[in-house]
């Protein structure tokens, strides 16, 4: 009997799809009533989100549920992005801080943002050696088994149908390709990551299930150690649906010239592949190149699914020195952005060191790339 694979049988929910559906629909009707003739507002129309969903991509951000209550913040995730990641709320310190003990309040609140925006939810992690409780990293052997497959069942069965992909284990290896010496790795052993797997499919067999990680983005002996364990888990049979790239750049680590290439030998292996947690130390025009390409890799390679950003705003970014990310802390439109928009929407420039856009970019917009908010 040949049994369906992992792939055929999971599919990112479709919520997303219908938001956007509805802006395409709105993008024709404008269209069709002249309204987007004035290429000077079609900027402030298209979105990272309906750009990238102009590609069949979703366009995702890390959330934390303690801005939710600022209008700025959520007026600017509402307008912009399709797909939302807890940055620290689905997290098992946050989850069950004590055995059997969970708390999925502030996980909730982003979970039902997400919904009622229409925005599909990323879950961040399940099998983690960081911001993980003590008394887990206390059990050993079959106690620690056991209630890594508690926490899997009782998180995933919590969140099951809400959640388009989970990361299930996330950074489990060393710089040098040898497996991170983590709690899980020393007391279950080599094998802990395709049980990982496998408890996951038990516990929502509808969520795509990732492996995650930083600085795979160009080949090397981390990324050949993840390529290598993704290549045994999909020749054994272990339900793996997709490989997460952080992406986490800096002057230091930027962007690799060979991320498609290497995003491509990954999907190669039967796996979407997703850009999780991206962000960019600089600013101006080189962080603007190189979110650019990013995004131009992503696009290279048919199974990348998806971009997200670690933070709708440079002032609560994990590294706010860096200004890593797309929106200056006052909620501005950075350089970055609009070449993110016009690497999506097939533009060649974005904004000049000034902050102002340039003619090329605003013509190079689609009215079918417009969205009304
Ligand atoms: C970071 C959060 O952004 C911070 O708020 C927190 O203090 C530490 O964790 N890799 C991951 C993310 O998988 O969960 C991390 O998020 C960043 C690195």
């Amino acid at each position: 009997m040949i049994s369906e694979s992992p792939h055929e049988r999971k599919h990112p929910r479709r919520r997303p799809l219908v938001r956007t559906a509805l802006a395409l629909a709105l993008a024709g009707a404008m269209a069709t009533a002249g309204v987007v003739a004035l290429s000077g507002t079609a900027s402030a129309q298209t979105t990272l989100g309906s750009a990238a969903a102009s590609q069949g991509r979703y366009f995702g951000t890390a959330v934390a549920a303690n801005r939710l209550g600022e209008q700025d913040y959520v007026s600017t995730l509402n307008r912009e992005f399709s797909s939302v990641t807890a940055e620290n709320e689905m997290k098992w310190d946050a989850l069950e801080p004590s055995q059997g003990a969970f708390n999925f309040a502030n996980g909730d609140r982003i979970a039902q943002h997400a919904a009622s925006q229409g925005m599909e939810l990323r879950g961040h992690t399940l099998v983690w050696h960081s911001q993980l409780p003590g008394w887990v990293q206390n059990l050993s052997g079959d106690s620690l088994r056991s209630a890594t497959e508690n926490h899997i069942n009782e998180v995933m069965g919590h969140y099951r149908g809400q959640i388009s992909a989970w990361d299930v284990v996330n950074e489990a290896f060393e710089e040098n390709g040898t497996r991170r010496q983590s709690v899980f790795q020393q007391r279950l052993g080599d094998g802990y990551i395709a049980e990982a797997f496998r408890m996951a499919d038990a516990a929502d067999p509808d969520a795509q299930l990732c492996y995650n990680d930083y600085n795979i983005e160009s080949v090397n002996a981390k990324s050949n150690a993840v390529y290598d364990l993704v290549r045994g888990l999909k020749a054994e049979g272990v339900p793996i649906d997709c490989v997460g790239f952080q992406s986490h750049f800096n002057s230091g680590n930027p962007m690799p010239g060979n991320f498609h290439e290497n995003l491509q030998r990954f999907a190669d292996l039967g796996v979407d592949v997703q850009i999780t947690e991206l962000d960019i130390a600089g600013s101006g025009s080189s962080q603007a190149e190189q979110y650019q390409g990013v995004v131009q890799a992503c696009l290279a390679v048919s199974r990348c699914t998806g971009i997200t950003v670690w933070g709708v705003t440079d002032k609560y970014s994990w590294r706010p020195n860096d200004t890593p990310l797309l929106f200056d802390g006052s909620y501005q439109k950075k350089p970055a952005y609009d070449a993110v928009i016009a690497a999506f929407t097939g533009g060649l420039s974005g904004r000049d060191s000034a902050g102002a856009a340039s003619i090329s970019f605003r013509e190079a917009i689609r009215p079918e790339d417009t969205l009304l908010t």
